[in-house]
């Protein structure tokens, strides 16, 4: 399973290229509002070059255009795809969103469908030719249902059929949403940072190295 990283934050995603893990980023207008709350990214040129060096980093960045209307999105998406050859496009989930993926795929633009919540939504999705679906889970969960399970059924349909399009699992809240993921077999996790930092932790990794460090200590005196 890939292993992508849900921010805006340059630096979170420099940290965890380094582990030598991480195999792309999500971005939206949401988490680049967040980032730009702390006076680094200010405007649309500064939301560019904030993907243009995630893109340095990692072969494959979302970045979600934000038209509402197909040649808006059209345009957004050409012009994105020029910004450099690991940016895919994220398109939302409607059906101004269907004819841009449809335009995309024609002209070899890679994209990643937001905003997904039902199968219905990520069949329309994957048959106008998106590279990546994103199913929400965490915000599934939010109303009282069961993220995963879409991704259950998801898996499921994918299994019959011959789509190339990635199933990606947005919306993590929690290490387990990322088990879950890997067990039913999707393709991508994108993983919030600090839900991200929890994943190399184990009590029992930490207690087994104060273990050997102790008795290598004895070791030494020995
Ligand atoms: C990813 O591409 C999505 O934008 C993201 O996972 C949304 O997560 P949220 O529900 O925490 O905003």
């Amino acid at each position: 399973m890939k292993l992508f990283l849900d921010t805006a934050n340059v630096e979170h995603v420099a940290e965890v290229a380094a582990w030598g893990v991480l195999d792309g980023v999500t971005t939206n207008p949401t988490l680049v509002a967040k980032e730009g709350k702390d006076g680094s990214q200010s405007s649309p040129q500064t939301f560019k070059e904030t993907v243009l060096k995630m893109c340095a980093l990692v072969p494959c960045v979302s970045a979600q255009v934000t038209a509402a209307d197909t040649e808006g999105m059209q345009k957004q998406a050409i012009e994105y795809s020029k910004w450099h050859k690991h940016v895919v496009v994220k398109v939302p989930m409607t059906i101004e969103g269907l004819k841009t993926l449809k335009f995309c795929s024609q002209k070899g633009i890679k994209t990643n469908t937001t905003l997904v919540f039902s199968l219905p939504q990520a069949i329309l999705a994957a048959k106008a030719g998106a590279s990546i679906i994103s199913p929400f889970v965490g915000r599934i969960d939010d109303i009282g249902e069961n993220g995963m399970e879409l991704i259950g059924q998801i898996m499921e349909a994918w299994a019959h059929y011959k789509f190339s399009t990635e199933v990606l699992v947005a919306s993590v809240r929690h290490p387990d949403h990322v088990i879950e993921a890997a067990r039913l077999g999707a393709h991508i996790s994108t993983i919030p940072y600090e839900v991200f930092k929890k994943l190399p932790l184990h009590p029992l990794t930490d207690t087994g190295i104060k273990r050997f460090m102790d008795d290598w200590e004895k070791v030494k005196k020995s």
